[in-house]
């Protein structure tokens, strides 16, 4: 038998919230938001090396009920969690430990470097928050951008509200204005040296369709998927090993990849062709900065096939693109586990039509492309296999994409 998350209820999320207000606070919230989570299905370690990745935003989000003050306090809660409180001023690079980092990052980040349309000020009030979280913490599934970005959505639409003007939040332009602030957020206040995937996905992607996500501007194209039409199913396979961005792991390869890039006289490893991969190859002298080229290049042609297996409706063909780039991430990025990979192959054994890791790996969740009718069969085999192995019991959820961020009361 497999353990599946419960089914998302955001009205129900926004209730726990405002209760939870309530009794943090007193009195009411002025709203509630909510930004969803993500699972990226292919293209990964290339955002920040400029590259395409290709996202859908998960059923799952943060929801945040927030209520804007008149001075420089800053409170946020969440179930659960330690508590913050402290001012504007206190926020800063190392400042804040934890979760905390992720919401009070963002103020911060928006008073450095994002205005408002006519050019006014962002980020200069405080604010109480309280958190409730429906996406799987520390699972690869983007709860640390979700809650940036419920956040973002909050403080912007507060300020516009309070100066008559139109949120940013409004627009697709705006939105990307607004994950870069959260992206900053999460780099110098929290900590994490991220790309930049997991925002645009919380905050700009579309129901019904991926985010076809290019990261040398960060400009997006919406690709139908609707994998239930053809008669399959996502399948998201939390293995329970806690992932974490902060540990130096995730931020070293970040730096080989610069270095390669630096070595091949590239701005980004993006401008290496897929076409000249063996040449660049043969210009380094590091085994380590082989590999991790061979990887980054690889995967974003990976990314530009799977954007046309998706145009072309047959998206059985996905399958074989999944499992190629699971290889690279295992063999030339390393930055599978033991569980990561159990899963992927317990799953194709089932039936899947092909798996991958997603996210940052190191634990935290893999994705199959699995036929809708046999999802169940999948997952409990994928838990038999745990069990067998003596891996902690993993955890499923059917992955549709649903809409961005938004405004829910
Ligand atoms: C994490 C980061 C993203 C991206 C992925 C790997 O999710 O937050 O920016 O680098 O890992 O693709």
């Amino acid at each position: 038998m497999s353990h599946w998350y419960p089914s998302p209820d955001p009205m129900a999320a926004a209730g726990q919230a405002r209760e939870a207000f309530r009794e943090a606070f007193g009195g009411e919230p002025d709203g509630v938001w909510a930004a969803p989570g993500r699972v990226n299905l292919i293209g990964e370690h290339v955002d920040y090396n400029g590259g395409l990745c290709l996202p859908i935003a998960l059923p799952q989000s943060t929801v945040a009920a927030v209520r804007r003050r008149g001075d420089d306090v800053v409170h946020v809660t969440s179930t659960g969690k330690e508590p913050w409180r402290g001012t504007l001023g206190e926020i800063a690079p190392g400042q804040v430990k934890g979760w905390a980092g992720y919401a009070v990052g963002v103020p911060w980040a928006l008073a450095r470097g994002t205005a408002g349309p006519q050019g006014e000020p962002l980020g200069q009030n405080g604010f109480e928050a309280a958190i409730v979280s429906q996406v799987p913490i520390g699972a690869g599934l983007s709860s640390s951008a979700a809650l940036e970005c419920a956040i973002v959505l909050a403080l912007d639409d507060l300020a516009a509200q309070r100066s008559g003007r139109a949120p940013l939040g409004h627009g697709d332009a705006g939105r990307a204005r607004l994950a870069r602030a959260c992206v900053h957020a999460e780099n110098e206040i929290a900590g994490a040296p991220t790309g930049g995937m997991d925002q645009a996905a919380s905050l700009r992607a579309r129901a019904g369709h991926a985010l076809s996500l290019d990261c040398r501007d960060f400009s997006v194209r919406h690709v139908p998927f609707e994998a239930a039409g053809a008669g399959l199913a996502v399948l998201v396979m939390d293995t329970r090993v806690h992932h974490a961005l902060v540990d130096g792991r995730y931020g070293s390869r970040r730096e080989v990849c610069r270095e390669a890039a630096a070595t091949l006289g590239v701005a980004s490893l993006r401008e290496v062709a897929f076409e000249t991969l063996d040449d660049a190859l043969a210009r380094l002298d590091h085994d380590e900065h082989r590999r991790r080229v061979r990887h980054v290049v690889s995967e974003i042609e990976r990314v530009r096939r799977a954007v046309a297996v998706l145009r072309s409706g047959r998206l059985g063909g996905l399958g074989p693109l999944l499992d190629a780039s699971h290889a690279s991430l295992r063999e030339d990025y390393q930055v599978s586990c033991a569980e990561l990979d159990l899963a992927c192959d317990a799953a194709r054994d089932a039936g899947a039509l092909g798996a991958r890791m997603t996210g940052g790996g190191f634990g935290g969740a893999a994705i199959a492309l699995v036929r809708a009718a046999s999802a169940e069969l999948v997952a409990d085999r994928v838990a038999n296999a745990f069990a067998a192995t003596g891996f902690a019991d993993p955890a499923f959820l059917l992955a549709t994409p649903a809409g961005a961020a938004r405004r829910l009361a």
